[in-house]
């Protein structure tokens, strides 16, 4: 009697936990579609625009192109927030005493606002919300927080930068909510509006790091609601301004990439590999090398040799951005000098590189005046080609790409020559800032002694005499 009492409780157990788990599978497959939102329902019919900040006192020539300034797309986006306000940003600080901080604390008494008036406002960060007061507000205001310790996780930081507002409209850039960015900082990103589609992908990208709450390291296997909803094989087919188009969100480290989400690096890839004719990249840092604090530096050949075999192999024109700051590295010289040297006797191979610098006039200022100074700089991330462009949250350094999150988009397009088309006007930012009085073909012999960094040292007398061919 006994004996079948306990079979039949066992087989209720057993029911029991099939039925649990049948549902917990359940959830996971339906639970892709948040709030409805599906492939099959979601608009593509989509607007874009590019925004940039530029710092004030930057003088193009009078007929120089000009975008949606950064400060006016976040500020009408946060005016056209109904239901939520998603942002996952490097920096919280939009709050200064500077009186160069204006636009910043105006945005974050936006966020208070929509906050008061019960908007969800969720948002992902690495740093502690007791390390910054802007957070803890925020918290304070019922803004839900997460924080990732992305120390924890891969040894890296979190440099992702994109904001969704309502499940419809999305900002991605380099610019994070400094209020810096909004001042001297040159920033570009853009936004897309009405894009449910392009929602639907990054989203998951957002509930990666949500699911990370409280962790201490990454699941072994991500949840299927987290996968990739395109990539570079099926890509996202919308229309923007009415352009056809393509597009889909790369996500970096590789460890943040679950089934079907292209890795950044791999994003850029294809946008190099699909280049006929050029790629233009803009970027601040430019140095193929991964430094760990305890151990040696190592050569991190990865985009250094794309851009070779795009020069050598395929002839396409290669024109590269860099910023010229306080803080590059005098290496950079000598990686940029030997891939022009691999042109060399090639006819068809083309590279030319360009040192962008906002700085000039603060070049020599006394270690004082410096510090009392504010940094400007140029801090574009992207690739343009005559067919797609790139636009992420990387600089091309080898820690950026193997330790730190980020995020990236890629857009093509068949007709990339109209003028309505977001490609084509990227391209015009390019050429604007490319022949600008600010970029320039860096002769090192030429750069004021007074520099702390004085590349000279590092970068032996080959590098100086090599360096006048950049044009
Ligand atoms: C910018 O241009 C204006 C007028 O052409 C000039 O007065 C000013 O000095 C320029 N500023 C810089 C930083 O070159
Ligand atoms: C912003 O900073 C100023 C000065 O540091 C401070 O007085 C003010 O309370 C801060 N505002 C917010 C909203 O934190
Ligand atoms: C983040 O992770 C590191 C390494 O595991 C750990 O030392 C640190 O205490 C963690 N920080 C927080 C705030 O949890
Ligand atoms: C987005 O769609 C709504 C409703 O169709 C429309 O009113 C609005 O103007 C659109 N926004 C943009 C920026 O095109
Ligand atoms: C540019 O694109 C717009 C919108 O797609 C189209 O109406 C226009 O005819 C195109 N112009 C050219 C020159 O192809
Ligand atoms: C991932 O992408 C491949 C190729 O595009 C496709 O065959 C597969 O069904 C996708 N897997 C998921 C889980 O979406
Ligand atoms: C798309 O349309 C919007 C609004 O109509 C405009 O502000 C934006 O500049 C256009 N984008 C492109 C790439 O032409």
């Amino acid at each position: 009697m006994s004996q079948q009492k306990c079979i039949v409780i066992f087989a209720l157990v057993c029911c029991f936990a099939i039925l649990v788990a049948l549902i917990f599978s359940a959830v996971d497959i339906m639970g892709e579609d948040e709030d409805g939102l599906s492939e099959k329902n979601c608009e593509n019919n989509c607007r874009i625009t590019l925004v940039e900040n530029i710092p004030k006192g930057l003088n193009y020539s009078g007929s120089a192109l000009f975008h949606l300034p950064l400060f006016q797309g976040w500020w009408n986006l946060l005016n056209m927030a109904k239901k939520s306000v998603d942002i996952v940003s490097s920096h919280w600080n939009l709050n200064s005493s500077s009186p160069l901080a204006r636009q910043g604390r105006r945005l974050l008494e936006k966020l208070f606002q929509l906050a008061a008036r019960d908007i969800e406002i969720k948002l992902v960060s690495d740093v502690l919300t007791a390390d910054s007061k802007v957070l803890e507000d925020l918290k304070l205001k019922g803004a839900e927080v997460t924080y990732m310790n992305m120390t924890a996780y891969n040894r890296g930081r979190l440099q992702s930068s994109f904001w969704i507002i309502d499940k419809q409209h999305v900002y991605l850039g380099s610019a994070s909510l400094d209020w810096r960015s909004l001042g001297q900082m040159k920033e570009l990103g853009v936004i897309f509006y009405n894009c449910s589609c392009l929602v639907l992908d990054i989203q998951r990208i957002f509930a990666l790091y949500s699911s990370l709450k409280y962790k201490t390291k990454v699941p072994q296997s991500w949840s299927k609601r987290l996968y990739g909803v395109y990539d570079n094989q099926k890509k996202l087919q919308l229309q923007l301004n009415g352009t056809k188009s393509e597009a889909f969100v790369s996500n970096s480290p590789k460890l943040f990439c679950p089934k079907n989400r292209s890795f950044d690096l791999d994003a850029i890839y294809s946008v190099i590999d699909d280049a006929q004719k050029f790629v233009y990249i803009a970027v601040t840092d430019y140095l193929p090398l991964i430094s760990n604090v305890n151990t040696q530096r190592i050569y991190w050949p990865d985009l250094d040799g794309k851009i070779r075999e795009a020069l050598v192999l395929r002839s396409v024109k290669v024109r590269l951005l860099i910023s010229f700051w306080r803080n590059t590295d005098p290496l950079t010289f000598n990686f940029v000098s030997s891939l022009k040297a691999i042109c060399t006797e090639i006819p068809s191979c083309s590279l030319k590189v360009k040192f962008f610098d906002l700085e000039k006039e603060s070049a020599c200022l006394s270690k004082e005046q410096k510090d009392n100074s504010f940094p400007k700089l140029n801090r574009n991330k992207y690739v343009v080609t005559d067919r797609e462009v790139y636009i992420g949250n990387f600089d091309w350094v080898g820690n950026d790409f193997t330790q730190n999150a980020g995020a990236g988009l890629v857009i093509s397009q068949a007709d990339a020559g109209n003028e309505t088309s977001v490609i084509k006007q990227l391209k015009d930012v390019f050429e604007r800032d490319w022949y600008s009085p600010y970029a320039q073909n860096l002769q090192l012999t030429k750069i004021p002694n007074c520099l702390s960094h004085r590349p000279i040292t590092a970068a032996p007398d080959k590098t100086a005499a090599a360096t006048p061919n950049v044009n």
